[in-house]
């Protein structure tokens, strides 16, 4: 069975690096021992580099909350997937919904998952509706949004991309955000493991599902034990470290 990963994505936080130094060594400290969780933090990039050496642990791993497409070029802003490799990043969130309101495409999400592969980088692809409809029309969103960020990977390769499901309605920021339950969840991963299975046959097993969307202390056991997913990618919790570590510690216990 694949480990279970608990990954922190801290978005646009904190505001200055000797503030992400703080919290990422007060998550280390308690990691530093032996783990059967995998534990990911995905700071700003330009974090990266100075959590870096606080990471020597090798008890956690770093990653980034976006990447380009091309690996090196007149592309004023971006950053590729081998800068990142370069700098430590061993995973890249592609797909997230806020970066989805800003413009990022199925198509350019695509291109990005390509290219991570290629520079050594394990995408987190993410995938979740807006709004829970009536008529169930979140089913196929998700479902296009599987079918064209994954269109052309190749079988040898899935087993390296984490599918994260996070239903926009769920995240802590969402204006009259609402919680989702481990049902919700799991009727999505179901449904989630099904398009993968007829997409790509046997090797679809091996790919992890994880689930974010306000998880924190609180809900993380019943999500991941009734949610049917291998971990949580986690926002304003992963900012608190005693609550971060909290989540990794029930994680860790049901692992057992
Ligand atoms: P919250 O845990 O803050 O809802 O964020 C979820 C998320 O968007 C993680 O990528």
């Amino acid at each position: 069975m694949a480990k279970k990963i608990i990954i922190g994505n801290w978005k646009m936080n904190p505001v200055s690096s000797k503030d992400a130094e703080k919290l990422f060594i007060s998550i280390v400290k308690f990691l530093n021992r032996k783990t059967r969780t995998e534990v990911v933090i995905c700071p700003p990039f330009l974090y990266l580099e100075n959590l870096k050496s606080s990471s020597r642990t090798k008890k956690i791993s770093l990653g980034a909350q976006d990447a380009f497409w091309a690996e090196i070029g007149a592309f004023t802003g971006e950053v590729s997937p081998d800068m990142l490799y370069n700098f430590s990043a061993r995973y890249v969130i592609l797909g997230h919904s806020e970066r989805r309101t800003l413009g990022e495409t199925n198509e350019t999400v695509n291109k990005k998952i390509k290219a991570a592969l290629s520079a050594g980088l394990i995408p987190v692809l993410c995938v979740g509706e807006s709004v829970r409809d009536e008529s169930h029309d979140y089913f196929d969103l998700v479902k296009t949004q599987l079918g064209e960020c994954l269109s052309g990977v190749k079988k040898t390769s899935v087993a390296k991309i984490i599918i994260a499901y996070e239903p926009v309605w769920a995240i802590s920021s969402t204006i009259n955000r609402k919680d989702a339950t481990s049902a919700d969840c799991l009727e999505m991963i179901i449904f989630i493991r099904k398009i993968l299975s007829d997409k790509f046959g046997s090797e679809s097993k091996k790919m992890r599902i994880i689930y974010g969307g306000s998880a924190n202390e609180k809900d993380a056991e019943d999500f991941l034990r009734n949610g049917g997913v291998d971990g949580l990618l986690v926002g304003r919790a992963s900012l608190d470290a005693k609550k971060f570590i909290e989540i990794v510690k029930i994680c860790e216990a049901l692992n057992k």
